[in-house]
């Protein structure tokens, strides 16, 4: 089983400062659901998962060749689910046969998407998340973002340049235009914490 486990590097850099954001902002409380979107290798909600026994995790991917990977690290936990194959882009009541109901999940995460895919997966994350987070529950973002139009510092402009040259739909998203999509759906950023590695955690709130 654990030859199946993929291990991205900046991954395994990142979990950690990104655990300590969840502490904070994770509340004690039964029966509580996570739902990542986009798991990627499943490092993180392995890292996250055995913090929080009182939360079942529920990790997803767009890639069906990631769902392997994610099932590795997701077997070793009693608390996280089998990988659910997830288009974001989707409507939330297709997902795992109809498993999650409307206003139903405690906290949405997801890392390192948006900027890596066609900005409709950006607002599909904050359409769906409108619609299965319970009231006052948090969508959690990760990654780095532009902010007023300006991106920093330096490397992330290279960064955002890259990014555009292997695919015309993707780049670094902008604070200001998540907002907007975000209180379209009834849900309001409440925190920027700068992370290492010039990327941001970001937390919002569904009211
Ligand atoms: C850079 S990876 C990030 C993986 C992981 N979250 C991490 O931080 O290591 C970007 C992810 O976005 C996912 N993605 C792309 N299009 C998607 C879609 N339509 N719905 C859900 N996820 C998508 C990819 O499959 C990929 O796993």
């Amino acid at each position: 089983m654990a030859a199946k486990k993929l291990v991205y590097p900046a991954a395994d850099r990142n979990k950690d400062p990104i655990l300590s954001v969840l502490k904070k902002y994770i509340q004690p409380g039964p029966d509580q659901t996570f739902l990542e979107i986009s798991s990627g290798s499943g490092q993180h909600i392995a890292h996250f998962a055995p913090h929080f026994p009182q939360i079942v995790f529920y990790p997803s991917e767009y890639e069906p060749r990631l769902l392997e990977s994610i099932a590795a690290y997701a077997t070793e936990f009693a608390n996280i689910k089998d990988p659910l194959r997830i288009d974001v882009t989707t409507e939330f009541h297709t997902w795992g046969n109809g498993i999650f109901k409307e206003a139903s999940i405690d906290y949405i995460y997801n890392a390192n998407m948006m900027h890596i895919s066609p900005y409709e997966c950006s607002i599909s994350l904050f359409s769906n998340a409108g619609k299965l987070l319970k009231d006052n529950a948090i969508l959690f973002t990760y990654g780095p973002y532009a902010i007023n139009g300006k991106i920093t510092p330096t490397s992330n402009v290279n960064f955002d340049i890259n990014l555009r040259l292997q695919d015309s739909s993707w780049g670094l998203r902008d604070i200001k235009d998540l907002k907007e999509l975000a209180e379209k759906n009834g849900i309001k950023l409440i925190d920027i914490i700068d992370m290492p590695a010039n990327n941001k955690t970001i937390i919002w709130k569904k009211c």
